[in-house]
This record gives C-alpha cells, sequence and structure tokens, in this order.
C-alpha cells in the first residue's frame, strides 16, 4: 500500500506508480497533453495498479464513443476480479466506472459521492463527478458536493487551486457571478495553466455581457493554454462569442477556420462547439458557406452512439443545418429507438427534450418556423435536461426566439424578447427585434422604446 501526494491510499507497491498517477491527475487537471502517457507509465510501473487501470477506463469513456464500451467493461470485469483485495475508495471507483460503462451517469456520480464523503481530497472523483454533473446540467447537485468538500482544503493542500476553479464554474452556473469571479480569479492567479479556471471567469464575463473583458482575459492568458489538451477549442468558442457580441464577425470566421477546426482529427471533430458557433452565426445573418457539411460528415457517424443529449443535439443541428435531412431523420428514429428502451437520466433528456428539438430543427430546415416554434415553446424551461452550461444551452433559447419571429407567432416572441432584454440587456439585436415584434403588434409606442434603447447599448449579438 502506498500514498499519493494527497495522502490517499493505493493498493500497489510501486511508488513509480504512484508518482506517476499523481502527475496524470494534474495534467488531467490542467486540461494538459501528457496525461494519458502518465497514466501508461503508471500502469506499466505496476500493470496490476487498480486506480490507474480505472483511470484508464475513465479515459476510455471520455472518449464518448459507444465502440469503446467492450473494453470498458472487460476492465471492470478484471477489476471485480480482485475487488475484496482493493480498497473502500477503489472499489468505489470500479462502482464509479462500470455504472458510467453502462450509461449509468446518475450512479456513477453517486459512487463518486460516496468516494468525496470519506474522501474529500480525491481530485480525480471530484473532477469526473463536476464534469458529468455538467454534461447533465445538475448545477445545484456541482455546486453542493464542492461545499461539502471545501472545508477540508486549504492553502496547503496540492491542488487547491483546480478545487477553486471548479467551485468558480459551479456558483458560475448558479448565477453567482460576483463570488464566482472571486474563487475563479485566485485560482488563476493561484495557477495560471489551470485552463479550467480561466474558463470559469470567462462564463462570468459572458453571463454579464463583458465581451471586451472576456476577450482580453483570453488573449492575456493564451500563452498559458495554447498547447493544452482539445479542451483549448472551447476556450476559443468562448473567445468567438466574446468577438460575435462585439459585432467582429471576421473575426469570429477566423477564430473558427484556425482554432475551433484546427483539434479536428480522422477520429475526432469538434461538433458541439463548431455547430453551436455556426449556428449563431446564421442566426445573426451571416454566411457561414460550406462549414456545415465537414460537421454533418462527422456527424453521420456518430447518429447511433447516443452516449449524451447534448453531443445528440448538435449532430442533428449539423445534419439539419447542412441540408442532409435524410440522415437526420434517421438519427431521430435511432434516438427514438434508445430512449424507448431504457428508463434513465438519458433516456428521460432525449424522450422528452432531444427528439422534439430535432424535429424542431428539421422544421426550421423546411421553413416551417411557426410549426418548430409550436414544438420548443413547452420545452423552454427544460433546457438543462440537455445537459452543457447556460451559456451553451443558450443558443435553443435564440433559436426559439428566432423561430417565433419568423413564423410570426408574435405574441411568443413579444415574452421571450421580453426576458431576453432583461437578461442580455446590453445586447442590441434583442432590442432592434423587440422593437420589431412589439411594432407588428401595434404597440408603438413601447416599440419605439425599445429601438430607442437598441441605440443606447453598445454590444451587437443576441
Ligand atoms: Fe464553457
Amino acid at each position: 500500500m502506498k500514498t499519493d501526494v494527497r495522502g490517499l491510499q493505493l493498493s500497489t507497491d510501486s511508488d513509480a506508480a504512484v508518482r506517476h498517477i499523481d502527475t496524470a491527475i494534474s495534467d488531467f487537471m490542467d486540461y494538459g497533453v501528457g496525461a494519458s502517457a502518465s497514466l501508461k507509465a503508471a500502469l506499466e510501473a505496476d500493470p496490476e495498479c487498480a486506480l490507474a487501470q480505472c483511470f484508464r477506463g475513465y479515459f476510455m469513456m471520455m472518449l464518448e464513443m459507444r465502440s469503446v464500451l467492450p473494453k470498458v467493461q472487460q476492465t471492470v470485469a478484471e477489476l471485480d476480479a480482485r475487488h475484496a483485495k482493493l480498497t473502500r475508495r477503489e472499489q468505489l471507483h470500479i462502482k464509479a466506472l462500470k455504472a458510467w460503462g453502462l450509461g449509468d451517469i446518475m450512479g456513477a456520480c453517486g459512487a463518486w459521492e460516496e468516494i468525496l464523503v470519506d474522501h474529500p481530497h480525491d481530485l480525480l472523483a471530484m473532477k469526473l463527478h463536476h464534469t458529468l454533473t455538467f454534461y447533465t446540467g445538475r448545477s445545484h447537485v456541482m455546486r453542493s458536493v464542492l461545499q461539502s468538500v471545501l472545508g477540508e482544503w486549504n492553502d496547503d493542500t496540492p491542488g487547491y487551486g483546480y478545487v477553486q476553479g471548479m467551485y468558480a464554474y459551479a456558483l458560475e452556473e448558479c448565477g453567482v457571478y460576483g463570488e464566482a469571479e472571486h474563487w475563479g480569479r485566485q485560482a488563476v492567479e493561484r495557477n495560471p495553466g489551470d485552463l479550467w479556471a480561466i474558463h470559469s471567469v470567462a462564463h462570468v464575463l459572458e453571463m454579464q455581457a463583458r465581451s471586451k473583458e472576456g476577450s482580453e482575459l483570453l488573449s492575456q492568458t493564451i500563452g498559458q493554454w495554447k498547447a493544452k489538451n482539445p479542451f483549448k477549442a472551447h476556450v476559443w468558442w468562448h473567445n468567438a462569442l466574446f468577438q460575435l457580441a462585439q459585432g467582429d464577425l471576421d473575426r469570429v470566421l477566423s477564430i473558427y477556420d484556425n482554432e475551433l477546426s484546427s483539434v479536428n482529427t480522422d477520429n475526432y471533430v469538434d461538433v458541439s462547439n463548431q455547430a453551436s458557433l455556426l449556428k449563431r452565426l446564421a442566426l445573426g445573418g451571416a454566411d457561414v458557406g460550406e462549414r456545415w457539411h465537414k460537421l454533418a460528415e462527422h456527424s453521420k457517424k456518430r447518429i447511433h452512439d447516443h452516449m449524451l443529449p447534448f453531443r445528440d443535439v448538435h449532430f442533428c443541428l449539423a445534419l439539419a443545418s447542412s441540408g442532409d435531412l435524410e440522415t437526420a431523420r434517421e438519427h431521430i428514429s435511432s434516438m427514438v429507438t434508445f430512449a424507448a428502451d431504457r428508463k434513465d437520466w438519458q433516456a428521460e433528456g432525449t424522450r422528452r427534450i432531444v427528439i422534439p428539438l430535432c424535429e424542431a430543427l428539421l422544421l426550421i430546415a423546411a421553413e416551417e418556423h411557426g410549426k418548430a416554434c409550436d414544438l420548443i415553446w413547452p420545452l423552454r424551461h427544460d433546457f438543462s435536461l440537455i445537459g452543457g452550461s447556460n451559456a451553451q444551452r443558450d443558443l435553443f433559447a435564440q433559436i426559439l426566439c428566432d423561430a417565433a419571429v419568423r413564423g410570426k407567432r408574435f405574441t411568443v416572441a413579444r415574452s421571450l424578447l421580453g426576458e431576453r432584454v432583461r437578461n442580455r440587456t446590453e445586447h442590441k439585436a434583442n432590442w432592434t427585434t423587440y422593437a420589431d415584434v412589439l411594432s407588428a403588434l401595434g404597440e408603438t409606442k413601447l416599440a419605439a422604446d425599445a429601438a430607442k434603447q437598441g441605440e443606447l447599448v453598445t454590444q451587437a449579438g443576441a
């Protein structure tokens, strides 16, 4: 038995394996490119090290490909055979991996929460819980679990900055922006290479429409994250949103072509960030050219995966927007079959939100905007079931708003825009469209007031 850098026990006799696991966890937390190599070194030092094997299984799951599941199940079976010889913490990591591999994300989160009750310094369990609660849109759970461990961390605990950065993100998603920024900036100061902490601060600036400060933050810190793993594309996506809000469409397209697309490989394409950005550009009236096609080509290969509702909706968005409606319909049929066979969170999110939303995307592609609006409108309070962040899910609110306007559902559009101009007061496009809608409804005085307000604000975006 050995102990790691935070005093947690591991069933191994190899000091080298523990050292490599410590490095792998730090690199994983930092979104570096060396975590897999460190993990490989740990397994070379001790092929039987249960935590390293679990960690390798987690990495496989993070690929979000159905094709890895047999290998994950094989890893679980091998670990189960040695179950009785392992610590309770290791047994719970196996339980989490097993649940995740079976698509039971809530079960996996439950196992990590059990670990954190007894081992609040288990950074791996904490980060995985953080990521999966983010993927499931449960910001209150994310915040609650981090609060439950925070008292056990301080300046002397290795990796404290990572906890601060995660807590900042959880607070931001719960709308506690001032406190979130405070924790996020502290984390960045402690570890300038902590990309998640930088990202947490970027989220605060996005939600508060502080786009100039946002692009400055990302420009000032770029030296710290330009060589990180493909998550950096998501940070570029945030930078593109800041540029979009400032009305610099050329810069947005340049970021798309040079930064978001640059993480694409034969096996991996950054569909969610890219589709989301292209759709925002298209909603703003920009010509995005042939860019949808590459995303659709990749999405086509993933229509039967159903690893996350959030990915499914973006695959369908790319397919529908590229004009490949036949594959989009096939994708929806596959989701219907997937959701019919299951009773878990993924099935519920797919059935209740993703399938009708994707059907609405097909209606939009067929210029049936009013019908699309009718389909999305009842879902609008439950978009969090798709997962992702508030900033990411705002795309669906924008799609609904656009469908309401184009489909001449003017009273619906009035209520949606009435809300948007209060939440995103600085964004000109919302005020302008609000004025047009009020005018169409004959509310001349209110329309003039909204148009005047639009002239006073400085940000172009919606
Ligand atoms: Fe984000």
